[in-house]
C-alpha cells in the first residue's frame, strides 16, 4: 500500500507528504525540482522521523514514472506535480498544456499500464472562472480565464471521461481555494522563487522586510472595503482533505464518475483583513499601496463546503489568525525560503 505524491517537494506535496506518513502510509515521492528544492525532503524526514522515498522524475517521462510505480509497487496516486502561477500561464501557455495536461497524461497512462487506479487530483477552484453565484458549489458552470485554469480543467475532463471508460478508476478531484499557511514546526512552507505570485507569500516578505511594500491591485470591487475577496484554506487542513479523499475512495465506489470536491473554509476574507491579521500575528507594520486591478482578477471567490463534509466527513478547522501565524513562523525561521540552504 505505497502512495506516489506527484510534486512531493513542493508546497502542498511536502505537507501532504507530513500528512500521510503520520498516518501510518508507505509513501514515494517524485518531484522534477521546476518549482521547489531537495532540502524540503530532508525537512519532511526531520518532521517525521523517518526516511522518504524519491525519485527525481519529470511528469512528461512515461518510462520513468512507469519504472517508479513498479519498484514502490504503488497503489494509488496523490497528484500536485503542474505549474500554477495564473500570470505565467498566460505569457508562457505551452509550457502550462505540456506540464499540467501532457504530464497528467502520461501520468495516467503509466498508472493504466501498472493496473494503479485510485487517483486524487490537485484541481482549483479557478475552473470557476467569474463566480455566477457564491458560495460556490461543485455544480456551479465552470468557465476558467486563464490558461493555467483551462489546464486544470482540461485534466479533470480527461479524469472524468477515464472514470466513465473503466469502473475499476477510482478518482476524486479536488478544487483548492487559496491555499496558505505552513507545518506549525515552521521546517516546511510556501517558498515561491522569486517575485510572489499570491498575496500570502508577499505579505510575508514585506513583514520581514524582504519586500518594501504590497501592492493591493484594486480597491473599487463590490467587496465590503472595496479589495479582493478569497477563500484562504490553512496548508493543514488541505492536507487532511486529501487523507479523508483516499479513504473515501476505497469506501464508497465512484464507478463511473469521479468525485468532485471543493476544499475551502466557506469565509472569505478581504484583502485587507489579510494585511490586518497578519500585522496582528507578526507585529509588523504592511506598508501598502492601492495600485489598478490585476487582469485576471475576480471580486470575491469562497466555497460553498456541505458537500466536503457530507463526502469526505471533513470540514476545515484552522481560522485566518492561525494561517497568518504558521506562515510567519516559517518565515522567521527561513528568512530567505529554502534557498539559505
Ligand atoms: C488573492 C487576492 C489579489 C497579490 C490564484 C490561483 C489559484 C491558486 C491561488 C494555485 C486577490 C490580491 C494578490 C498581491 C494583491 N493558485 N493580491 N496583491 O488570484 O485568488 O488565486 O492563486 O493553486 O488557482 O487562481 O490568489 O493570492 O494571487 O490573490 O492585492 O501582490 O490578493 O488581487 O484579490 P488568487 P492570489
Amino acid at each position: 500500500m505505497t502512495v506516489l505524491i506527484t510534486g512531493g517537494a513542493g508546497y502542498i506535496g511536502s505537507h501532504c507528504a507530513v500528512s500521510f506518513i503520520e498516518a501510518g502510509l508507505d509513501i514515494v515521492l517524485i518531484d522534477n525540482f521546476s518549482n521547489s528544492r531537495p532540502v524540503s525532503i530532508d525537512r519532511i524526514e526531520t518532521i517525521t522521523g523517518r526516511q522518504v522515498a524519491f525519485r527525481e522524475v519529470d511528469l512528461r517521462d512515461e518510462a520513468a514514472l512507469e519504472a517508479v510505480l513498479r519498484e514502490f509497487e504503488c497503489t494509488s496516486v496523490v497528484h500536485f506535480g503542474g505549474l500554477k502561477a495564473v500570470g505565467e500561464s498566460v505569457s508562457n501557455p505551452l509550457a502550462y498544456y505540456d506540464n499540467n495536461v501532457v504530464g497528467t497524461h502520461r501520468l495516467l497512462s503509466a498508472m493504466a499500464a501498472c493496473n494503479v487506479r485510485k487517483l486524487i487530483f490537485s484541481s482549483s477552484a479557478t475552473v470557476y472562472g467569474d463566480p455566477q453565484f457564491l458560495p460556490l458549489t461543485e455544480d456551479h458552470p465552470t468557465g476558467p480565464v486563464n490558461p493555467y485554469g483551462r489546464t486544470k480543467l482540461m485534466v479533470e475532463d480527461m479524469l472524468r471521461d477515464l472514470a466513465g471508460s473503466n469502473p475499476d478508476w477510482r478518482i476524486a478531484i479536488l478544487r483548492y481555494f487559496n491555499p496558505v499557511g505552513a507545518h506549525h514546526s515552521g521546517l516546511i512552507g510556501e517558498d515561491p522563487l522569486g517575485i510572489p505570485n499570491n498575496l500570502m507569500p508577499f505579505i510575508s516578505q514585506v513583514a520581514s522586510g524582504r519586500r518594501d511594500k504590497l501592492s493591493v491591485f484594486g480597491n473599487d470591487y463590490d467587496t465590503d472595503d472595496g479589495t479582493g475577496v478569497r477563500d484562504y484554506i490553512h496548508v493543514l487542513d488541505l492536507v487532511e482533505g486529501h487523507l479523508r479523499a483516499h479513504d473515501a475512495l476505497d469506501r464508497h465506489s465512484q464507478a463511473g464518475a469521479a468525485l468532485t470536491v471543493n476544499l475551502g473554509t466557506g469565509e472569505g476574507y478581504s484583502v485587507l483583513q489579510m494585511v490586518r491579521a497578519f500585522e496582528r500575528c507578526s507585529n509588523r507594520e504592511i506598508p501598502f499601496e492601492v495600485v489598478e486591478r490585476r487582469p485576471g482578477d475576480v471580486a470575491a471567490c469562497y466555497a460553498e463546503t456541505s458537500h466536503a463534509k457530507a463526502a469526505l466527513g471533513w470540514t476545515a478547522e484552522r481560522g485566518l489568525e492561525e494561517m497568518c501565524k504558521d506562515t510567519w513562523n516559517f518565515v522567521c525561521k527561513n528568512p530567505l525560503g529554502y534557498a539559505a540552504e
